[in-house]
C-alpha cells in the first residue's frame, strides 16, 4: 500500500500533482490543498464494503413495463419547504442544504423530520456535528418531544452510518452535516473535496437504491460558494440555500438546483422561539417595517417562480465628500443599478455624478426580476429630488437603455397582490395595458422614465 499526496481545489475539487497558486478550473486563488490519497486496489474499503447489501446493479427492463407509481413524493406538510421542492421531496432524491452557519438548516431539518414522521415515515437523523443531547434540546424548544420514529446517532464514520441505514431501514435521512463525515477509504482528513465527494457519492448511490429520500446539509463560505462541495452541486438531485442576514430573522430558501422541479420558487420563514414559522403572506411582512412618506421609498411588485411579492425599494443619494462617488447595492444587481443611474443622468438630464447612491431591498431580499428597474430609478429620483412618492402606488416596470419602460410578464398576478395589499394606483408599462382587464386598482401606462415621473411627482 502506497500513500501520496494531491493538492486539490477546495472549491471545485480540481486535482493537480503539484500545488497551483490559481486554479485553472474555477479561476480561485489560493484554493489548493495538500490531500493524502493511498492507492492500492486490495485494501480494505469498509464503506464500499458495507454497501455491497444495496442493489447496485439493476437490470435495463423495457420502457413500456417500467412500473408506473403514483405517490413519488413525501408532502413535508411545510409548506413553505413543499413549494421550493416542486410539491414535496421525491422518494429517492438528494437534496444539498446550504447555508451560513446559526442560518437554520439543523432547526428546518429537525421541524421536517418531525413533520413527516408524523405521516408514518422513518426518519433516521445523523446528527454528526452535535451530540444526541444537544438534538434533544433543540427538539425540546421546538416542542416535538414526543416525535415517534425519528431516530438520531451521532456519528461521523460513513461506514457506520451505512450499517445503521441498513438495520433501521429509513425512508428519509438527514446528513447534519456532510463537512463533518468522513469515509475510513480515504486517509484525508473530513471536510477536504475528496472527502465530501467521495461520502457523497456513497450517499447517493445508496439514497437510489434503496429509494431513501436524503437531505444533506452543508455550510457556506463566506465567499457564498459550499464550502468545497461545489462538486456536490453536481452530485444531488436538489440544490437548496438558505439565505438571510444572521441577526434578522427572516429566512428565505431558494432552488438553485432542482431535478423534480422549477428552480424559481421561493420560501419565507421567520425563525421565532419556537423555531422556523412559514410566512404566508410574504409582501405584508416585507412591508411591515416601511417609513410613512419618506422620499426614496418605493413599492414594486415582482415576481419568484410563480408567487408575485411586494416589495420596498429603498434609495439614499447623497453629496458625496470625496469628490468620488461610490454606489452600494444590497438586493439589487450593482451592475443594473450603474446602467439604470447613467440613464437618468443621459436621458434625463440629472447631475447625479457628485452623488453616492445607495439602494436597498427590504427585509433582506436578492431581486432578479427586471421588473423591479422603474422602481429603483424612481426611488433614485425620489431621495434626489426630495419628494415623496405616494404610499399607496406601486411601480412595476423594467427599464430600457433609452429610458423606455418595457413590458413585463404575469401582469395581472402582480396586480392582484397589490389590490390584495390595498394599494390604490399602479404604474405600469404601457404596453401591459389592456382595456379589458377590470381592478380596483387605478392603473395608468408609461412609456419611459419621463412619463412615470409625471404621474408619480
Ligand atoms: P441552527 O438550526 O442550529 O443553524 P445551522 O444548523 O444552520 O447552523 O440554528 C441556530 C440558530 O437559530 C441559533 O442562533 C438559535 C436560533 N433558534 C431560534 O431562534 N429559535 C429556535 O426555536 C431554534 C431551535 C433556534
Ligand atoms: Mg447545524
Amino acid at each position: 500500500m502506497k500513500t501520496k499526496t494531491i493538492f486539490s481545489c477546495q472549491n471545485c475539487g480540481y486535482q493537480s500533482p503539484k500545488w497551483l497558486g490559481r486554479c485553472p478550473d474555477c479561476s480561485n486563488w489560493n484554493s489548493f490543498a495538500e490531500e493524502a490519497y493511498t492507492e492500492s486496489k486490495q485494501a480494505a474499503r469498509p464503506a464500499y464494503a458495507a454497501l455491497s447489501d444495496f442493489s447496485l446493479k439493476p437490470e435495463p427492463v423495457l420502457l413500456k413495463e417500467i412500473e408506473k407509481k403514483d405517490d413519488l413524493r413525501h408532502k413535508t406538510q411545510i409548506g413553505e419547504l413543499d413549494r421550493v421542492l416542486g410539491g414535496g421531496i421525491v422518494k429517492g432524491a438528494v437534496v444539498l442544504l446550504g447555508g451560513d452557519p446559526g442560518i437554520g438548516k439543523s432547526t428546518i431539518s429537525l421541524q421536517l423530520s418531525n413533520q413527516l414522521s408524523q405521516t408514518g415515515l422513518k426518519i433516521l437523523y445523523v446528527s454528526a456535528e452535535e451530540s444526541v443531547q444537544q438534538t434533544l434540546m433543540r427538539a425540546e424548544r421546538l416542542g416535538i418531544l414526543d416525535s415517534e420514529r425519528i431516530y438520531v446517532v451521532n456519528q461521523t464514520d460513513l461506514s457506520a452510518i451505512i450499517e445503521y441505514i441498513k438495520k433501521i431501514k429509513p425512508d428519509v435521512m438527514i446528513i447534519d452535516s456532510i463537512q463533518v463525515i468522513f469515509s475510513p477509504d480515504i486517509s484525508s482528513s473530513p471536510g477536504s473535496v475528496s472527502q465530501v465527494r467521495e461520502c457523497s457519492n456513497i450517499l447517493t448511490r445508496i439514497a437510489k437504491s434503496a429509494d431513501i429520500s436524503m437531505f444533506i446539509i452543508g455550510h457556506v463560505t463566506k465567499e457564498g460558494a459550499l464550502a468545497g462541495p461545489r462538486i456536490l452541486e453536481h452530485i444531488v438531485d436538489t440544490v437548496l440555500y438558505f439565505e438571510g442576514e444572521r441577526y434578522s430573522s427572516y429566512r428565505i430558501l431558494r432552488a438553485v438546483k432542482n431535478r423534480f422541479g422549477s428552480t424559481n420558487e421561493i420560501g419565507v420563514f421567520h425563525m421565532g422561539s419556537g423555531g422556523l414559522e412559514e410566512v404566508k403572506n410574504p409582501s405584508e411582512f416585507f412591508l411591515s417595517e416601511r417609513p410613512q412618506d419618506a422620499p426614496g421609498s418605493v413599492i414594486t411588485s415582482v415576481l419568484e417562480g410563480t408567487r408575485p411579492m411586494l416589495l420596498e425599494v429603498q434609495a439614499l443619494v447623497a453629496r458625496s465628500s470625496f469628490g468620488y462617488a461610490t454606489r452600494r447595492s444590497e438586493g439589487f444587481d450593482y451592475n443594473r443599478l450603474n446602467l439604470l443611474v447613467a440613464v437618468l443622468e443621459k436621458r434625463l438630464g440629472l447631475h447625479l455624478e457628485n452623488e453616492d447612491i445607495f439602494i436597498n431591498i427590504a427585509g433582506g431580499v436578492t431581486v432578479k426580476d427586471p421588473s423591479c428597474d422603474l422602481a429603483v430609478a424612481l426611488a433614485i429620483v425620489s431621495s434626489f429630488k426630495e419628494k415623496i412618492v405616494k404610499k399607496d402606488i406601486v411601480i412595476i416596470g423594467e427599464v430600457g437603455l433609452a429610458s423606455e419602460i418595457r413590458s413585463v410578464i404575469q401582469l395581472s398576478l402582480r396586480l392582484n397582490e397589490a389590490q390584495k395589499l390595498g394599494f390604490k394606483q399602479c404604474i405600469i408599462p404601457k404596453n401591459n395595458l389592456d382595456k379589458k382587464d377590470s381592478y380596483a386598482l387605478e392603473l395608468t401606462g408609461a412609456r419611459n422614465i419621463q412619463e412615470a415621473m409625471e404621474y408619480v411627482f
